[in-house]
């Protein structure tokens, strides 16, 4: 069993989502500790709900990013943690600690990247005018929203929608692809090599691109 951690700063959909797929009987994977850098994250119930051991690292207690990540190595190691996913974790890592957790740390993001990278991602999908969007699953490195990516699934835009409309959509579809990533990795069918992911048993890079329907 994969011991895992997840990071979160707010609402906690995701983490939601992990909780429910880890659940499932034969998951390689556990949660072990959620960490919120805001003590008031709506997902820390969410957590203390499941039974998972919680940790808050206020980073408003902190005066440097470096204290911050040291912390937050700190408690890592000491509850074992093998894995981290970032799932809506609003505090940008030094280059010390993703090096440190490389290829053992991942992210979601609501848009195919390398596409629109950054905040107010889906407001600038509208603005772009394209006709589909989603989410991506990847490891990460240093510079904010890069690194290889391990799953997307993609949504399509609609002529009338709202960022908000857009954002529920893409969150169904990170609802799905998150855990896919996770079972992915930790049943250890996901290598990096030359910063591109090959999954084991996938026989095209399709294989692991969803295309939920607006219902599922
Ligand atoms: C998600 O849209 C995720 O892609 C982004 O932050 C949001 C977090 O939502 N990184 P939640 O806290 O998981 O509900």
């Amino acid at each position: 069993m994969m011991r895992v951690a997840v990071l979160i700063t707010g609402r906690g959909s995701n983490l939601g989502a992990l909780v429910e797929a880890v659940s499932v009987k034969d998951f390689p994977a556990e949660i072990a500790l959620v960490l919120s850098s805001k003590p008031d994250a709506a997902g820390l119930e969410i957590a203390e709900k499941a039974g998972i051991p919680t940790a808050i690292i206020d980073h408003n207690d902190f005066d440097s990013r470096t204290a911050f990540d040291e912390a937050l190595n700190e408690h890592l190691e000491a509850a074992d943690i093998q894995f981290i996913c970032l799932a809506g974790f609003m505090r940008i890592l030094t280059e010390e600690f993703v090096g440190k957790w490389r290829d053992r740390l991942i992210n979601i993001h609501p848009s195919l990247l390398p596409s629109f990278k950054g905040r107010n991602t889906h407001e600038r999908v509208l603005h772009a005018g394209v006709c589909f969007s989603g989410c991506t699953v990847h490891f990460v490195r240093p510079e904010m929203d890069e690194g290889p990516a391990i799953v997307q699934a993609a949504v399509p835009v609609h002529a009338e929608d709202s960022a908000d409309d857009l954002a529920a959509r893409v969150l169904k579809a990170e609802h799905h692809a998150y855990p896919l990533a996770l079972r992915l990795i930790a049943e250890g069918r996901v290598r990096v090599i030359d910063e591109k992911v090959h999954i084991e048993g996938a026989h095209s890079p399709g294989d692991y691109l969803l295309n939920p329907t607006e219902e599922s």
